[in-house]
Parts: structure tokens; sequence; C-alpha cells
């Protein structure tokens, strides 16, 4: 698992490099010509602070961190990137932000454990002089915003699965984490489809604190004791992490891989995709992260230049980019994921999945 992110995340890295360094020429032409004479413009350099809320989730240090660096790297060879991880400790990540803005953060692109508690490290760092760029998560107060349409996310979600049941059944639900805003978003769509579809029923919910697998396992390992396997029809699970939870639980309890309940997930991360091809998980939400990370890149160097950012649309009173999700299962794959590039056929097609790729028509 390790290893195959390691590398994703290089495959990313050396693509992506390969681009900027193209696409930097241009950058540094335009950069002349304009001149800004500003201290902490892209001209002169400049720093800009990226703060991602946790690893577990493989988007994040595969994903997201590499491309918002090679994206800045491209506009504005000069700055500099100061990078952290909160590893899903709010009070970690109010810390990094004091020592981001301690070391002269103009710009701050963050990605909040705690939406609601967020507000005082926006107030700090917009006290220090820098805007801040919620990244992917709504805070109130910032200067900018950019996520996927969440609340689509979770429609899109409980959609799928009630399709992969026939239409009715009996499903575990498992959302995010509370404190994270986006997954209210997630469970509200889910809950707009699932509780106006007639003869879904809903055995069990569980917010999980933090997103992680393991509690998923646990949540579902414990329905277990209250529920035989063949009553559960289906399972909700708002990301793939957690999907891979459900399916260690259900399999641990001796339901057969080929005879799992539709379950979904987000993120596409390539575990997920691969149990999609192997049948084991129905569906995945594809968001293409490279669009958030190029905008948020984008962004984040108009402001350190003084730039115009271009368009925006309103949300809950900041300035946002909000882009649209993609539904993977096995029909599409190919289309989506590997068309993009996210991943290559031998990413996905390793020795165990050969023949559900061969099946699946992505040898
Ligand atoms: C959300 C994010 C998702 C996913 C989730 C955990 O905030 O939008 O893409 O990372 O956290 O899987």
């Amino acid at each position: 698992m390790s290893h195959s992110l390691t590398r994703i995340a290089a495959f990313s890295a050396a693509a992506l490099i390969g681009t900027a360094g193209l696409a930097a020429c241009g950058a540094n032409d335009t950069g002349s010509d304009t001149g800004s004479g500003d201290g902490a413009s892209a001209d002169g350099g400049g720093t800009i602070a990226l703060l991602l809320p946790e690893s577990k989730t493989t988007r994040y240090e595969a994903f997201d961190k590499p491309l918002f660096e090679a994206k800045v790297a491209e506009l504005c060879p000069d700055c500099t990137v100061d990078y952290y991880n909160a590893d899903q400790d709010a009070a970690k990540q109010q810390q990094q932000v004091s020592t981001a803005i301690s070391k002269g953060a103009s710009v701050v692109v963050l990605d909040p454990v705690d939406g609601n508690g967020a507000g005082g490290m926006v107030a700090d760092a917009q006290s220090s002089g820098a805007q801040v760029i919620a990244y992917d998560r709504f805070i109130d107060g910032a200067d900018y915003y950019m996520s996927f349409d969440n609340e689509t996310v979770g429609e899109m979600q409980a959609q799928a699965l009630v399709d992969a049941m026939g239409g009715s059944g009996d499903i575990l639900m498992l959302n995010g984490a509370p404190t994270d805003p986006n997954a209210a978003q997630f469970k509200a769509g889910a809950h707009n489809v699932l509780d106006s579809t007639d003869g879904v029923n809903i055995l069990a919910e569980f917010d999980n604190p933090d997103w992680s697998p393991e509690n998923a396992q646990q949540f579902v390992a414990d329905q277990l004791g209250k529920f035989d396997p063949s009553e559960i029809d289906g399972v909700y699970a708002a990301n793939d992490g957690q999907a891979g939870g459900v399916v260690a639980a259900l399999t641990g309890a001796g339901v057969a891989a080929d005879a799992l309940p539709p379950i979904t997930g987000q993120d596409a991360e390539l575990a997920a995709i691969q149990r999609i091809v192997a049948g084991e998980q129905a569906m995945t939400i594809y968001k293409p992260i490279k669009i958030e990370a190029d905008k948020a890149g984008e962004v984040a160097v108009a402001l350190l230049n003084g730039e115009d950012v271009g368009e925006t649309t309103d949300y809950n009173g900041v300035a946002s980019f909000i882009f649209d999700p993609i539904v993977v299962t096995q029909d599409n794959v190919g289309d989506t994921v590997v068309a993009d590039g996210f991943y290559s056929v031998e990413d996905i097609c390793t020795s165990d999945y050969a023949d559900a790729c061969e099946a699946a028509g992505l040898s």
C-alpha cells in the first residue's frame, strides 16, 4: 500500500514537473514583462503556506500537495511553498498556522481539520496581512474558497447505492468526521436521496470522528453483532478509506469477496478503484484534484502578485470556485481516472487484479 502510494506520488510529481518546466518559461516571460515592484510578489518570490488536514486519506499527500507545489513552481519559480499536515489534530493545525505566519507567509491555503473552529486561524492570518484560501473545506471569513459540489457528492453516492441495490434495501450508513464541514454536506446530500426513496431503511448510522478505516471496520463489526450479514443489503460509506474498513469487517465475518453487498466510496483511491474493478465496491466519487490544486496555486500566486483571480461564484459570502464530482463504477474506470492520467492501467492492474482487469476490458 505505502509502496504504491509512494509510486503514485512520484509519478504525479514527475509528470507535473515535466509540464511545469515548459510552462515556467512562459511564466518567466510574463513576469519580467509586467515587472511588479512588490517585495512579497511572485516576481521577487514570496511564501505561500499550504496546510492539509490529515494523511489517512491518500489524496492529500499523493495528489493535493505535489499538484499544488507543481502549479506554484510553474507560475512562480521563486516562490516558496511552506507545507504542513495536521494529522487530524486541530490544535496542531492552529500551531502550524502560527508557525507559517511567523515565517512570513503572505498567502495561507488552509484545509481545516475543524471547519467551525477555523475562524481564529483565519483572523490571525489576516491580521498579519496574509490572505486565506479555504481549500476544499469551507471556512467562514476566508478570502476565497474552492471545493467540489459536496452535497451533489452525497446525492450521487446515495443514488448509486440505491441503483446497485435494485431500488430498495436495508443499509448501514457511515458518514465523515463531524468537524469536517464537507462531511455534513455529503451526509445531507445522501439523506436527500435515501430518505425520499421508498423501501430504503437505515439500520444504523455512524459519524466517524476521524474518517478512519479502523473506526469504520469497528462500527461494522459491532453491527454484525446485531444483524446477520445477509440482512445488510448495502452500505453507504462516505469515502474510500471507510469502504476499505467495511470490506474488512464483512469479509472478516465470513462474507465472501464476491458476495459483498453494494458499498459506496469517495476519493477514487487506488485501492478503491481496484475493488471496483474486482466487483467488491460499487462506486467511488472521482474528484479531479488537479483542477482544484491548480486553481489554488493560480489564486495563491495571483494574490501574491496583487492580480485579479478571475471569475468567482458566491458561496456563503465567500468568493468561490466550485467543481463537479464524477461517479466511477466498473463501467467507466477507463473513461475517467485512466483517461485523465490519475492512474495508469499498470497502477490498477497489479497481478492480484489482472483477471478482473481483463474481464473489465482494462488490460
Ligand atoms: C473531505 C474531502 C474528501 C475526503 C474526505 C475524507 O473533506 O473533501 O475528498 O478527503 O474529506 O476522505
